[in-house]
């Protein structure tokens, strides 16, 4: 292979690999880490967590309000993050993102939860969707109100 054309085929190769690598992050849902109170084991989250402002790309468009399909919860007392999926109008799950399998922390994205060691699947439920996990993740109890979301630790 000449000079050139080897140069060529690795500048090729990067930008194709940067454009997957875009298209794989674009394909992941987005985290978002929500605010929230946590005072005798019971976290208090706010259901307007849950919307989001899209700009459009457009000036013709105006912005629109959309719900987020799950929020991450993060706090230094918590070993792993807990996802909060909505999963009607006023039901949600609260899932701890162990995983049953050997503990790695599992990945949510809007459609179901993946685990990055062994391929573990698990849905909103938090029930085992592919192995090898055999046990669903830890969840927590979920009231709600017209305005929050508590979620017993
Ligand atoms: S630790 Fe999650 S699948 Fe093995």
């Amino acid at each position: 292979m000449e000079r050139g054309e080897f140069i060529k085929v690795c500048a090729f190769s990067c930008l194709g690999g940067s454009a997957l690598i875009s298209m794989l992050e674009g394909c992941g849902g987005s985290n978002y880490f929500a605010q929230f109170s946590l005072t005798n084991n019971q976290i208090i989250l706010r259901k307007s967590e849950f919307q989001k402002v899209e700009k459009s790309n457009s000036k013709a468009e105006p912005a629109r309000n959309v719900q987020r399909k799950y929020v991450l919860l993060n706090a230094e007392s918590l070993k792993f993050p807990i996802s909060v999926y909505m999963l009607s109008e006023d039901k949600y799950s609260a899932l701890w993102l162990q995983c049953t399998h050997k503990g790695c922390e599992v990945k949510p994205n809007d459609q179901y939860l993946v685990c990055p060691c062994h391929g573990s699947e698990f849905t909103r439920a938090g029930d085992v969707q592919l192995g090898p996990a055999a046990l669903p993740l830890k969840t927590f109890v979920t009231k709600t109100d017209h305005e929050n979301i508590y979620i017993q630790l």
